[in-house]
């Protein structure tokens, strides 16, 4: 643990400015216009890779963006570990609401802001440089395979296809991903599950061309009323889902699963203060930790139609549009979801309009093993580098890969993650705290030595 401490103090700057280098490049998956800047990126990780002291390095082409892949392997008869993340990032929209440009991180108040600098540039950087200490102190315990891909916050898409082809290349006893919060860095905490998704988006049309609303409105239905009282009745009086057999898959918590979840520490009063809301709302009958983490819902992520420039335009829109997704739990599939909303989003639709439903792209539930070595690896890693046992909570974003992982190559995960509900994720000024990058670096080379000494 010391000579770890000290391997960080002698490089923090270097540290630091390699990580800034990566958060430069805006690789932003979902805009085609970033494409050169998307493959830079895999350039600069599988360099800093290799000069980190793996083997093997490879830009692995896909269908979309590339994978990067590395390795080293100590000795074949060692356990494996494969360390799982992604390059690419979330569209830096709104940026003027960016206090600082999203791609020149800047560090205010010992924190890093920039898009990507949690999610999740900063989180699997830290094990590159957490590989790169125990490959400089002689200290790698066991073999290590790195797969840092570059369309996660698109679905992942292409991965399917690498894994199911690269079954014997990403062999390995644990996959290791950095890419989910702690409740905070006074109560540590490790992922136990993932929801899956459903995403999808929705065009509802109505007469043939944009309208005059005074010489028409009134005679011909609008399609954005139309589509704004769709969505609205996706929700009942309690805030279920109101499309039948929604929650037809939905395994019910047990009082003990309940209890742990609601166990973890939490302030509602904190909670609304951070996201400035005056009421929560949410699922009859759960609490927060369940409604985000345990059950299934719905979400608008966005909606538009008819005129959304400057000043105002009298105008009937021929068009409206809305982007939806549906955040699973285990035992429900994102195809059959998928096919729910569809057919149950046609049937509403009023003869007056056409509806279009086009699925965009889906990720499975997951929960993963807390009865494992590799978990055990993760507590004992965690416990020493902050000195509290981490406390098992259930997280409410998607990682495809988990699942999938589990059921092309039979490996199951542990979510190691090191940042916060409140580093602004996909939001304007996301950011990451550098006392956590540090700290992540710190906590995975004990995970590895932890996972090698428990698996003898
Ligand atoms: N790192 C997130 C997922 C996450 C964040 C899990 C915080 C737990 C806590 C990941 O990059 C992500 O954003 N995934 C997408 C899914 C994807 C299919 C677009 C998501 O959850 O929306
Ligand atoms: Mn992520
Ligand atoms: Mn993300």
């Amino acid at each position: 643990m010391q000579d770890i401490k000290q391997y960080i103090e002698q490089h923090k700057q270097r540290l630091l400015d390699e990580l800034f280098e990566l958060l430069r490049f805006p690789s932003v998956s979902a805009d085609p216009k970033y494409k050169p800047d998307v493959l830079k990126t895999a350039d600069y990780v599988a360099k800093k890779l290799s000069e980190a002291g793996a083997d093997h390095v490879e830009i692995c082409q896909t269908a979309g963006y590339p994978i990067v892949y590395g390795e080293k392997i100590i000795n074949p008869s060692k356990p494996t570990v494969l360390v799982y993340g992604h390059y690419d990032v979330q569209p830096p929209d709104p940026l003027e609401l960016w206090k600082t440009p999203p791609f020149e991180p800047t560090i205010r108040d010992g924190k890093i802001y920039a898009r990507g600098a949690c999610d999740d540039k900063g989180q699997f950087y830290m094990h590159v440089k957490a590989f790169e200490l125990m490959m400089q102190n002689g200290s790698l315990p066991c073999n290590i395979k790195f797969m840092i891909e570059g369309e996660e916050e698109v679905g992942s898409n292409n991965l399917g296809i690498f894994v199911k082809a690269n079954k014997e290349k990403l062999k390995a006893d644990v996959v290791l991903i950095s890419d989910t919060s702690m409740i905070s860095m006074e109560h540590p905490s490790l992922e136990t599950g993932l929801r899956g998704l459903s995403y999808l988006e929705v065009e509802v049309t109505g007469p043939n061309r944009d309208l005059h609303s005074g010489v028409y409105g009134g005679a011909v239905a609008n399609p954005a009323t139309i589509l704004a009282k769709m969505i609205a009745s996706l929700h009942d009086e309690n805030n279920h889902v109101a499309i039948p057999g929604f929650y037809d898959e939905v395994i019910a918590l047990t009082d003990a699963e309940r209890k742990e979840i609601n166990a973890a520490p939490y302030n509602e009063e904190e909670y609304k203060k951070d996201l400035g809301v005056a009421e929560l709302w949410g699922e009859k009958g759960y609490t927060t930790f369940e409604r985000t983490g345990t059950r299934p819902t719905l979400e608008v992520n966005g909606i538009w139609g008819g005129y959304i420039g400057e000043g105002a335009k009298t105008v009937l829109p021929s068009k409206a549009n809305a982007k939806i997704s549906m955040r699973l739990v285990p035992n429900q599939g994102s195809e059959k979801i998928t096919q729910l909303f569809t057919d149950h989003f046609l049937k509403i639709a009023p003869p007056s309009v056409k509806v279009k439903v086009t699925p965009h792209h889906g990720g499975e539930p997951a929960v993963t093993p807390t009865d494992s070595i590799a978990y055990r690896a993760a507590q004992l890693a965690i416990t020493e580098s902050f000195g509290k046992t981490p406390i098992p909570t259930r997280g409410g974003g998607s990682i495809p890969i988990v699942s999938l992982f589990e059921a092309e190559l039979g490996i199951k995960t542990v979510l190691m993650g090191f940042g916060l509900d409140s580093d602004a994720l996909h939001s304007p000024n996301e950011k990451y705290d550098i006392f956590n990058y540090y700290k992540g670096i710190e906590t995975i080379p004990l995970f590895h030595k932890y996972f090698a000494e428990l698996s003898k």
